[in-house]
């Protein structure tokens, strides 16, 4: 069976040790890994927008000797007239690896279920599980590790980005806090996952609904959008029930003097957090985007070499 990275705890902990040390090392020395000299093709499929994720696959897969086929879900036949399944099946025989941004995690699933190249999540409506690689290099690099550290998220607990906070900075040996209403609480059966992984790591999974006592003592202090893609409509609902959770400069002077902001961006400056706090002396938010270039190069590399496993 393939491996694929369809949530964050599609590996294990050791393993996500594994892909961090290797982004480590292929950032010191960016040309180093060639797993797709070929040029092999990775197929990148984009049913939302996208900035950051299209351009540091593109560059990535172009840096490890690939070539990159960034595919518009709109110009292709995929969500209109065949199945991800079917259209993975014509990609398989082509191309090395599948990274797909989607709405419902089950598409993942589906096309994962068979496929015989590794499938990647470049977000879905659930998760983000590679912007956590990247976020949690940028930890180790501005915190010299992951262990112990306490991360709290601020706005939508409900959202893509909590979720992934919760299961990898568990899987990381983090504290982490989500702070939200309580009608914005993260998904209860991620929360029983991340709260198992948690007991193996030596960290721990905490729901806050009050955000200045969510702030006191974090190491890290992190939100994202109100209005995630697909979310347009409840936008005033959204501003209207998370506005409390916004990072003000009074809210960051309450987390440990060097605690540090991080964000996946884009940022609606003003809603989530004001430009003092993104553009302030605290902010990793330029390292923490540049660290998806070498997050998902060590992603891609590990997946690629993984000895095919037995099936259950
Ligand atoms: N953080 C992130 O995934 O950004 P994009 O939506 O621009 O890819
Ligand atoms: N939560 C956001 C993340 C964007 C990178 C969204 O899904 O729109």
């Amino acid at each position: 069976m393939t491996r694929h990275f369809l949530r964050d705890d599609s590996i294990t902990p050791a393993e996500q040790n594994e892909i961090l040390s290797l982004a480590a090392q292929m950032k010191r020395d960016r040309f180093s890994h060639k797993p797709l000299d070929g040029p092999q093709t990775v197929a990148v499929i984009f049913d939302k927008s996208s900035t950051r994720t299209r351009v540091s696959f593109a560059v990535g897969i172009a840096d490890l000797g690939g070539s990159p086929l960034i595919i518009a879900t709109a110009s292709s036949q995929l969500g209109g007239k065949e199945t991800p399944a079917d259209t993975a099946r014509v990609l398989e025989r082509q191309v090395a690896a599948i990274v797909w941004r989607t709405y419902a995690q089950a598409g993942l699933e589906q096309i994962a279920d068979g496929t015989t190249v590794p499938v990647v999540n470049a977000l879905s409506d659930d998760f983000h599980p590679c912007q956590l690689l990247a976020d949690l290099l940028t930890i180790r690099e501005h915190k010299g590790g992951t262990e112990g550290r306490t991360l709290t998220f601020f706005g939508d607990g409900q959202s893509n980005m909590a979720h992934s906070y919760v299961l990898a900075g568990a899987m990381a040996g983090m504290h982490v806090r989500i702070a939200s209403p309580a009608s914005y609480f993260p998904r209860a059966d991620i929360v029983a996952d991340a709260v198992s992984l948690a007991r193996e790591t030596g960290g721990s999974v905490t729901l806050l609904s009050d955000a200045r006592e969510a702030a006191a003592g974090s190491d890290v202090v992190i939100t994202d959008t109100w209005v995630s893609m697909g979310k347009e409509e409840e936008k005033q609902r959204r501003i209207d029930d998370l506005g409390g959770y916004k990072i003000t400069e009074e809210l960051m002077a309450l987390a440990n003097d060097d605690a540090i902001f991080m964000h996946c961006l884009p940022a609606d400056r003003g809603y989530e957090v004001d430009s003092a706090v993104i553009d302030g002396p605290q902010s990793v938010i330029w390292d923490e985007a540049e660290n998806r270039l070498h997050a998902q190069k060590a992603l891609l590399t590990w997946l690629l070499e993984q000895p095919p496993q037995p099936m259950a």
